[in-house]
């Protein structure tokens, strides 16, 4: 876990209603595919404030995130089957196998190591579980110009401009079942992997 991204965090989630803004027609696809699942136990990693909750159709939700300022508000946010917890994604205290569902929203390119988490994501999958991950990709087409060109402002927000999720050795466990393109250009995806 890093402390500065926590710390940025805790000072930009006044924020963050604004740039989900912008995220929310992404999400109504990513709510579709979970609320087609059976029902079973979620776990979100980077939960954020919370805004996802009114959305969960079904599943008993569990979310995570470092940050103590957004889960404050997430507590605010809390409809239905929900608990919060202060705990990174990178070290899950939760048992090996416990988890149906996985989502990573829009965090997968922002925590310190992508392979921690989803070595640890693996983990607490039971077999045959899926992992939501839903976040912007770096292309192959012009896009990745931009990602390049972001990369200084990406760091001082904390996330990773460049980010490619086969570069990450753990998603290789992982089979992919869909793959949904999203945003101009295919430069954000939903990408739902199961646990074999
Ligand atoms: C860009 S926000 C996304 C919030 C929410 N998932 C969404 O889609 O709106 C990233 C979130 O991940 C959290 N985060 C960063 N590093 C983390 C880690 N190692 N473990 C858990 N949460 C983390 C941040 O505190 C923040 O709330």
């Amino acid at each position: 876990m890093n402390r500065k991204t926590a710390a940025f965090y805790n000072y930009f989630s006044f924020l963050y209603p604004i740039v989900d803004v912008f995220l929310k027609p992404q999400k109504t696809i990513l709510f579709k595919e979970v609320n087609a699942m059976p029902n079973g136990k979620l776990l979100e990693i980077g939960v954020g404030n919370g805004v996802h909750f009114k959305h969960y159709k079904k599943h008993e939700i569990t979310g995570i995130d470092t940050s103590a300022t957004m889960l404050k508000i997430a507590r605010k946010n809390r409809f239905g089957n929900v608990s919060l917890l202060e705990m990174s994604g990178e070290a899950i205290q939760f048992s090996d196998e416990e988890f149906d569902y996985i989502v990573l929203s829009h965090v997968i390119a922002v925590v310190d190591n992508p392979q921690l988490l989803l070595t640890e994501a693996y983990r607490v999958l039971k077999p045959g579980g899926q992992i939501f991950i839903l976040n912007h990709f770096t292309t192959d087409n012009w896009l990745r110009y931009v990602d390049h060109s972001l990369r200084q402002i990406a760091k001082l927000l904390h996330f990773k401009s460049i980010f490619r999720i086969e570069d990450i050795p753990a998603i290789e466990k992982f089979e992919l079942r869909k793959q949904i393109n999203l945003g101009v250009a295919s430069y954000f995806k939903l990408l739902i992997y199961q646990k074999p």
